[in-house]
């Protein structure tokens, strides 16, 4: 085993919160949520397990509009009528589309600005590719690793590209971009751990983290976020042994979703905006650990590295936590906390904090 301790450690954020659901649980269903009118979501991969538990979630709630977009139409028409059966009110919009294609992608945004008039509330990019599991790259292959790339990362990248300015341009709109990733983004090692799937899904959330550095100041919500183990199409490239491990109800993620971008949820949109979520945790304990994710930039990528204490007079203007590039490690970033006019008070690197203190 090579790995750093930090990357050694990366499964353990599956128990960030100590209570992991399977299923919805009051504080997060959706029966009891009322969303404002118009409310239009387009789940992109809308048509399979955590894209149907995306969709009863936000119908169940009152969403005017749902657009359920993948390649396979009658797949779609199943699921969509479904849907209608939930939220008779609702317009349910099914539409052809492949995310790993940006033209498709650019007729879904069209799609959807002419059925909803522009309005667009929510946005989810749900498709994904896993290939074969086998944790060697030279057993992997370049079609697998294409693929995965063109449907979890690019896809996802340019999904946010087509989506943003609807979502940014709604007024009073919930104004959120979310990305259905993986556990297996921080994973580096295991029987799991195939490099074309986990690196996609790792570069993925990294976009959702820039996404966040870039539109967050308009109002953007963004987050990726991991839809526990379902037993799906996706899936079915799991090891016989590993099936015991999908056991989340696919409406677990929809109502988790739901509750990130429903109205009143201002306090997870700032505490949660562009950070690596799991749709299993307790939100009464994760909404515990708000100010301690705040205080520590916690949920996001990091690189590990080992830093000395910077000499104090070496400060550079920004705001809130002043970055310094060190003398001694030019290429490392770090941060300290620093009282205005004064001197350096506090040092940490921008990695993982149990590693380097
Ligand atoms: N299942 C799990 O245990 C698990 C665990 C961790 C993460 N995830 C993630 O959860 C997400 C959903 O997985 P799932 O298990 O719900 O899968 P699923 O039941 O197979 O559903 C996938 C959905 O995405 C659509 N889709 C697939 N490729 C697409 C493409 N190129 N363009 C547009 N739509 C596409 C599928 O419809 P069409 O085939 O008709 O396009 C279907 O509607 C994926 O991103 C996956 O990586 C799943």
């Amino acid at each position: 085993m090579t790995a750093t301790p930090s990357q050694r450690n990366a499964p353990d954020i599956r128990q960030f919160v100590a209570t992991l659901h399977s299923t919805p649980y009051p504080a997060i269903d959706p029966a009891l949520v009322k969303l404002p009118s118009p409310y239009v979501v387009c789940i992109i991969g809308g048509g399979g397990a955590a894209g149907g538990g995306l969709a009863r979630a936000y119908a169940r709630a009152g969403a005017s509009g749902i657009i359920l977009a993948a390649r396979n139409r009658q797949r779609l028409e199943e699921a969509a009528k479904e849907i209608r059966s939930i939220a008779p009110n609702a317009k349910v919009v099914v539409a052809g589309c492949d995310i790993a294609s940006d033209t498709s992608l650019g007729e879904l945004a069209t799609t959807t600005r002419t059925e909803f008039n522009g309005r667009l509330d929510v946005v989810v990019a749900n498709a994904g590719y896993s290939g074969l599991i086998i944790a060697d790259v030279l057993q992997e292959t370049a079609e697998d690793c294409e693929t995965a790339f063109n449907v979890n990362t690019i896809g996802t990248f340019n999904a946010a590209r087509h989506f943003l300015p609807l979502l940014l341009a709604t007024k009073s709109g919930a104004k959120s971009f979310l990305a259905i990733c993986s556990m297996a983004a921080p994973m580096v090692a295991g029987p799991m751990a195939h490099t074309h799937y986990c690196v996609s899904k790792a570069a993925q959330a990294r976009i959702i983290e820039m996404i966040y550095e870039q539109y967050a100041g308009q109002g953007l919500f963004c987050a990726s976020v991991h839809p526990g183990g379902l037993k799906s199409e996706f899936a079915k490239a799991m090891p016989e042994d590993m099936l015991h491990l999908l056991t989340e109800h696919p409406d677990l993620v929809g109502a988790f979703c739901l509750w990130l971008t429903k109205p009143e949820a201002w306090r997870q949109k700032k505490a949660l905006n562009g950070r690596f979520l799991s749709c299993k945790w307790d939100v009464n304990e994760l909404e515990g650990r708000f100010d301690e994710i705040l205080d520590k930039d916690l949920l996001r990528l990091r690189f590990a590295v080992k830093y000395q204490k910077l000499p104090t007079n070496n400060l550079l203007t920004s705001y809130g936590y002043y970055k310094v590039y060190a003398d001694l490690l030019q290429t490392t970033r770090l941060y300290c906390k620093f009282q205005p006019f004064g001197r350096c008070t506090e040092y940490y690197s921008e990695v993982n904090f149990i590693d380097t203190e």
